[in-house]
């Protein structure tokens, strides 16, 4: 893993990623832990986030995992409490997990579209609102980083729920930005473009055979990893991302600029 920061840098915080067992999310916290951060990995599958956080104790980093739906307010709340409990304090939290499938607007049932919902935006919600109590009380400024997705302002054909949920989430952070600011706690989005071996971007362009196409579109000319979204969350929430509040740092190599999707 590229190092961005001096080792260390993250060293006495408690981070907790959200569906953070595979994929950016996984990659997310390996960033954290590799700067001294202990990450605690939630989700839905708890051998999922087991073996996650396993991985990064093989490696002498501080992991430990949690099964959590982000879904059940109930469920968040008690969570968060037992990680301030067990671990003393709560002073950054990732907003990662995220359900997401390709579906024709006419044909999608409203179950589908509130099932993305309840996943994106709610989710997102009830992290942050469990979350607030411990991430004021952070003796290094609590930090919120959601993670979203450049198509929350263009929209994407065949993922208008998580097109509407993600900039549902910017709007969030935008309003948390101003609300938390003075309460120590610094909130924002990063906006990852297509990323190459994420079930996101199988689902998205490869499944629908247009990989190629997509490809085309992005000035740099490579699908971004999960590495170039983890450092930018590093980035966000180390100590030179303190007075970074409401912003959406877009990662996706110039594709916002190309106009059309379809
Ligand atoms: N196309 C259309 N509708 C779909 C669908 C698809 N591919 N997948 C699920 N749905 C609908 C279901 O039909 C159901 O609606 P219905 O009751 O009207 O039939 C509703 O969504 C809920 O489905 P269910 O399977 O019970 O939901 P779940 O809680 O198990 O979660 C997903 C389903 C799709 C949200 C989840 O499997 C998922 O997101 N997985 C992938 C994660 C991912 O890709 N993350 C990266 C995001 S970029």
């Amino acid at each position: 893993m590229e190092q961005i920061f001096q080792p260390g840098k993250l060293a006495g915080r408690v981070a907790l990623v959200t569906g953070g067992g595979t994929g950016i999310g996984l990659e997310t916290a390996t960033q954290m832990a590799s700067l001294g951060a202990h990450v605690v990995i939630v989700g839905r599958r708890l051998d999922v986030a087991e073996d996650a956080a396993a991985g990064l104790v093989a490696q002498g980093l501080k992991a430990s995992a949690f099964k959590m739906d982000v879904r059940e307010y109930a469920m968040v709340e008690a969570v968060f409490g037992e990680v301030v409990h067990k671990h003393g304090s709560l002073d950054i939290l990732i907003n990662n997990a995220a359900g997401n499938f390709r579906a024709d607007t006419e044909k999608l049932s409203p179950n589908g579209w509130r099932t993305i919902i309840d996943i994106d935006l709610n989710g997102t919600f009830h992290c942050c609102r469990a979350a607030f109590p411990a991430l004021s009380a952070s003796q290094h400024v609590g930090r919120i980083v959601s993670i979203i997705t450049s198509y929350a302002w263009s929209g994407w054909p065949g993922c208008a729920p998580a097109a509407a949920a993600k900039a549902g989430i910017q709007s969030l952070m935008r309003t948390l930005a101003v609300e938390w600011g003075n309460r120590n706690i610094v909130c924002n989005s990063v906006a990852p473009g297509a990323i190459g071996d994420t079930e996101g971007t199988r689902r998205i362009h490869e499944d629908a055979g247009r990989a190629a196409h997509e490809l085309g579109r992005v000035p740099v000319g490579r699908f971004g990893s999960r590495a170039d979204i983890a450092a930018a969350v590093a980035y966000l929430v180390s100590p030179a991302g303190r007075y970074i509040n409401g912003t959406d740092l877009v990662v996706d190599g110039g594709r916002q600029f190309c106009f059309g999707n379809a």
